[in-house]
């Protein structure tokens, strides 16, 4: 059995696969529409989420599944103590699939450890967020046609910004990418993903403050929220909160193919003046993470629908979480 904790557990040709199938998702729903008939997914949100918990859930009735699931720890019986690893016991005698969203860094690997259905990271604390991730270079390949020769700007809290940390641990392993990374000094990427993803990696990358500076050389521009809930302290949000606002008078500085991406939600990071830009792809991206959160569970439950596109491998490479 495999779980998804990282877009690290799928090899690159699993992606690539994975990819595929979104992609004739898109094309051809009507295929996939009963391929979940009879399965459920089960939906575990700790933290709050728009985007993530009704993209899993879509993507299950979109398959033809059933969505079970709670929205908040208050609604849980965590605001009784009980532990993740006794909800997901619980949970495996319901469901087939299950997605956990914690504020808890691995408390979704403590969920998979115990599980006896496959368990979707769908965000642990300031760690990891996978299938933003698989949703980020969907729609990347969707929109520029490959993942390689791309120099990439993440932009904004690159500290606790999971998505940026899962984003440049799946970027690394494609040939001529390039990062400039944008932050100010305050929120700078953790040291682990510097040296340990990126010059590990031999990965070229600059870190620069100013947006503008970044702006002209960008094939992709990932704008990201400064998160008030990672903050110790409401003065420090405060102060970084409009560090970076892109706006239609920056867009000038960019190139005329230049995408723009934000895994939602925003706040004022990206001014309303802005959406109406074709260069503007951060509400295309949403509609991406439905495709590709449906072939990631039909991958993960092995429906045979999916195998021609993912090939009968699938289950063989990457990293498991075998238990
Ligand atoms: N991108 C994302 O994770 O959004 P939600 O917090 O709304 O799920």
């Amino acid at each position: 059995m495999r779980h998804c904790m990282s877009p690290m557990d799928f090899t690159v040709e699993e992606l690539d696969r994975m990819m595929d199938l979104a992609s004739d998702i898109e094309k051809n729903p009507d295929r996939y529409s009963h391929v979940c008939d009879g399965k459920k997914i089960a939906t575990l949100f700790y933290e709050p989420s728009t985007r993530t918990r009704l993209s899993f859930e879509t993507a299950m009735l979109n398959l033809g599944g059933k969505v079970i699931g709670f929205s908040s720890a208050s609604s849980s019986s965590a605001s009784k103590g009980e532990s993740v690893a006794d909800t997901i016991r619980v949970i495996s005698c319901f469901a087939d699939i299950a997605a956990i969203r914690h504020p808890k860094e691995g408390a979704p690997y403590v969920a998979s450890v115990h599980s006896t259905i496959p368990v979707i990271n769908a965000g642990d604390g300031g760690h990891q967020h996978p299938t933003q991730t698989l949703t980020d270079l969907t729609t990347i390949r969707s929109i520029k046609g490959r993942l390689d020769g791309l120099t990439i700007g993440l932009c904004g809290d690159l500290k606790f910004g999971r998505t940026v940390h899962s984003l440049i641990s799946a970027l690394v392993r494609y040939p001529g990418i390039r990062f400039i990374l944008i932050s100010p000094e305050e929120l700078r990427i953790p040291d682990y993903v510097r040296e340990d993803v990126l010059k590990k990696n031999n990965v070229p990358f600059e870190e620069v403050i100013r947006l503008e500076d970044a702006m002209p050389q960008l094939d992709v521009l990932y704008m990201t929220r400064v998160q008030r809930e990672r903050f110790f302290n409401e003065e420090d949000y405060v102060r970084m909160k409009d560090f970076y606002i892109l706006d239609a008078e920056k867009m000038k500085l960019a190139k005329e193919d230049c995408t723009i991406l934000h895994p939602l939600p925003r706040v004022n990071e990206i001014s309303v003046d802005v959406d109406n830009d074709p260069r503007a792809c951060y509400f295309r991206q949403v509609q991406y993470g439905v495709y590709i959160r449906m072939a990631l569970i039909m991958a993960l439950l092995d429906i045979p629908e999916g195998k021609p596109f993912l090939g009968d491998d699938f289950q063989k490479g990457g990293m498991n979480h075998e238990v």
